[in-house]
């Protein structure tokens, strides 16, 4: 990374998939993997369109088992633009000498570069400069311009520019035995001279797709008339064209192209309005020159500045752009969730978990407007999530761990260990601490916010809902006076059931358990926040009795949370029994023991067995709540847990972890940020490497990790300028690591623009000038008012 580039000097077809999903070019509307016009699905290469919510399930046969799984559809794949010199072969890369090879992922502009100079069998020179961009403004429009140069030659050239409909979903090899093909053709055409159309339907879930595609040639800046044929094969349409080129000179070739859904609205039909949307388009340098003024506008919001820290501060930037590739202001006016592995490949089916905890918190302090797009996304299924509630016997709203169109549970019921080739139970849908990460997530939206509207209609109504679900799981242990809550899964998910119990789940996990008693008292607090008619007319609603409440009061101060070791939080109730692994035996002789899941399932053995986590559990409480706030919730459960033993907690768990999940790293960053800073800086630069150097050994080529992602740069966004937002207060409390000497933020606080500046000695927060009502802000215990327009330095 230099700047604002990602930069690819040469050309390695080992690298390429991995290239492919890191330069994916998206809209928040839709997103296209980063693979060459010229290529098709291979070994080497994987093209890949995917439309935020375009799901559509499929059933597959495992041996007499079948299971149905809801995918994120592969579009068809509409970058197919080559070319031949002469009767020769089409364009390959592996076919010709490369002379120099360059591709630039411009993340100001939003552009993908790419530049070759090649010479062919026959000794021609060609020079070959594309750039591409999916518009940010226009969400419906994409476009590639390709400029060919004849160095030494002078003949015919041949272009094929094509929509191809012939694409599955085969992005994932451990999915390949599951069925793939989840299109079927509706109509292909022309459109005027220099247009191709093509519409497509996914087989269950009928969403159309129409797009549309507009090819033109210029040479020496002048439209070039070229003789065409129309190639129409079934799912697939081209245009073949026929042209001279002369030694020295440049062929310009424009492909514009328009992506239509049945789902859109404020449109006809989706094929005609494709059509019309080519027909209208500018042509590729105005479009881009509007493209970049959009992602300046972004960027204006959303960047963030590390003195001397120039590699962090550019990955962090990469990580920026990838989110908001995935969702933007676009998104606001869609009715989607945001995929943990981005619109960047089909890794996860493209499905929607708790990693929402780790993305709102940045979207919340730089465009809320998009965290209340994506928690509405939540909100629609919640009629969803009272019915997976009762059908498990329980009553208010159980979010799936796995959620994609309609909220059902999506989580696989079998899973692939590539490494025994052996297929397993997958029970990873007892992660029911996700239903609790969205109430969190609503109850950090408001604070940021302030949207009242939001909490009284949509948002209270979540918390409610879900804490009527914790309380009805949660039992009562007479002879213990505690409630529990039995048969879950935490985070951790190397931990599905005790070691030779016949059914899966665990008891008392400390993450559920407490985030149920955090959930349980944030509804209380909704209630009591609400005026009084409002309060009567909501619990009318949802038919909630004084008894009900009072259940739930009871349960948020009598949980049960195990320790062991005296001061250790146990990840669940009997962890104390479990064996020690010998990770240095393991270490030596796997190397990388991220996944010990697959490694020991191969071995004939399995996690549960062990002390070990893939990620942080109970580390999770460190990360989400201050020391007060646990103190507080410790307080009300009458445990006597003392704040400093939390050390002793990190460090027991930390060694204890094989970071087998791309988020293990970031969290256990923040949780050390400030006990200890050395260590903390090492993980987040780890961190940073997930997706850019691939860190877990090919997950990225199959989509990022944005979870991730968000979560680095949320890391030094909050975590290290002590940024909280509780009641009416915006606190601070900045505490930079030795290796950074400035940041330079933007947020947003209840209608302030905030320039926030921290250094190892200053803080100082300005508010640009605005309408806004004046706001408090808590820096070491001292309360400040900020008006619009003025400014607050503080001596740290
Ligand atoms: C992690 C989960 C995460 C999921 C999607 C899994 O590997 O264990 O915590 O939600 O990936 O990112």
């Amino acid at each position: 990374m230099t700047g604002w580039s990602l930069v690819y000097d040469g050309f390695n077809p080992d690298q390429e998939r991995l290239r492919e999903a890191l330069c994916t070019l998206g809209n928040g509307y839709f997103a296209t993997r980063g693979a060459a016009a010229e290529a098709i699905a291979d070994e080497i290469h994987y093209p890949g369109t995917y439309l935020a919510g375009g799901y559509n399930r499929l059933k597959t046969d495992l041996a007499g088992h079948i299971v149905e799984n809801e995918d994120l559809v592969n579009l068809p794949n509409w970058l197919p633009l080559n070319f031949r010199i002469d009767e020769t072969n089409w364009f390959s890369i592996r076919a010709i000498d490369v002379i120099s090879y360059r591709q630039e992922l411009n993340l100001q502009e939003g552009t993908l570069y790419r530049t070759f100079r090649f010479q062919d069998t026959q000794g021609r020179v060609t020079r070959f400069a594309e750039r591409r961009f999916v518009h940010l403004g226009y969400q419906h429009l994409a476009g590639l311009e390709i400029r060919l140069t004849a160095e030494n030659w002078s003949g015919p050239l041949y272009v094929q520019s094509a929509l191809d409909g012939r694409v599955v979903n085969a992005g994932v090899k451990r999915y390949l035995a599951l069925s793939s093909k989840h299109l079927e053709c509706e109509e292909s055409g022309s459109v005027g001279d220099e247009g191709l159309y093509l519409k497509v339907r996914t087989v269950q879930s009928d969403l159309r797709v129409a797009e549309a595609a507009r090819t033109q040639f210029f040479s020496e800046g002048m439209p070039l008339t070229v003789e065409r044929r129309l190639i129409q094969e079934p799912e697939f349409i081209a245009h073949e064209c026929a042209m001279n080129v002369q030694e020295g000179r440049s062929l310009v070739i424009e492909k514009i192209v328009a992506l239509y859904t049945s789902r859109d609205r404020g449109i006809s039909e989706c094929g005609f309005q494709a059509r019309e949307a080519i027909a209208r388009a500018d042509r590729v340098e105005p479009l881009l020159e509007s493209h970049r003024k959009r992602w300046d506008r972004l960027w204006q919001r959303c960047d963030i500045a590390m003195e001397d820290q120039h590699r962090s501060q550019h990955v962090l930037r990469l990580h920026v752009f990838h989110l908001l590739q995935t969702v933007s202001p676009n998104t606001i006016d869609l009715d989607v969730g945001v995929p943990a592995r981005g619109l960047h490949g089909e890794a996860y089916r493209g499905h929607i978990f708790w990693d929402e905890l780790f993305i709102f918190q940045f979207l919340n302090l730089r465009v809320p407007d998009i965290t209340r797009a994506l928690l509405r996304y939540r909100y629609r299924r919640l009629d969803q999530a009272l019915f997976n509630a009762r059908e498990a016997g329980f009553r208010g709203a159980m979010y799936p761990w796995q959620s994609g169109s309609d909220g059902r549970e999506e989580s696989q019921t079998l899973h692939l260990n590539p490494q025994s080739g052996r297929w397993a139970p997958d029970h990873s849908h007892l992660q029911r601490h996700v239903s609790s990460a969205i109430a969190y997530n609503v109850w950090q939206y408001y604070q940021v916010t302030g949207d009242w509207e939001f909490l009284s209609f949509y948002g209270g109504e979540m918390i409610l809902e879900i804490a009527r679900f914790w309380a009805s799981h949660a039992t009562y242990n007479q002879s213990l006076d505690r409630y529990e809550i039995l048969k879950v899964m935490g985070p951790d998910e190397y931990h599905d059931q005790y070691p030779g119990a016949e059914e899966p789940g665990l008891n008392n996990n400390a993450y559920t358990n407490l985030m149920a008693v955090w959930v349980l008292c944030r509804a209380q607090e909704v209630l009591a926040m609400l005026a009084d008619d409002c309060r009567t007319e909501l619990r009318e609603v949802l038919g909630i009795t004084k008894e009900e409440v009072q259940l739930w009061e009871d349960i948020s101060r009598k949980m049960r949370v195990v320790f062991h070791d005296k001061e250790i939080i146990s990840q669940f109730e009997g962890y104390d029994q479990l064996e020690e692994l010998d990770w240095e035996r393991y270490r030596r002789k796997y190397g990388n023991i991220q996944r010990l899941d697959r490694i020991l399932e191969a071995e004939g053995d399995t996690t549960n067995r062990y002390k070990l986590s893939k990620q942080a559990d109970v580390l999770m409480l460190f990360f989400l709540f201050s020391s007060e706030e646990l103190r507080e919730l410790f307080k009300r459960l009458n445990y006597p847990f003392k704040y400093e033993t939390i050390p002793q907690n990190i460090d027991y768990y930390l060694r204890r972890t094989s970071d087998g999940s791309s988020l293990s790293r970031m969290v256990h960053s923040w949780v050390t940020a400030r006990s200890d800073r050395e260590q903390a800086w090492k993980l987040f630069t780890e961190a940073l490497d997930v997706d850019i150097a691939d860190i877990q050994g090919g997950t990225t080529p199959e989509g990022i990790h944005l979870g991730a992602m968000a979560g680095t740069v949320d890391l030094i966004q909050r975590a290290h300028t002590g940024i909280e937002a509780r009641g009416d207060m915006l606190f601070f409390n900045p505490c930079l690591p030795a290796e950074l000497a400035r940041l330079v933020l933007c947020i947003f606080y209840r209608g302030h623009s905030l320039a926030i500046e921290v250094t190892q000695d200053r803080l100082t927060v300005v508010s640009r000038v605005g309408r806004a009502q004046p706001i408090k802000i808590g820096v070491k215990k001292k309360v400040y008012r900020l008006k619009p327009g003025k400014a607050l330095e503080v001596t740290l």
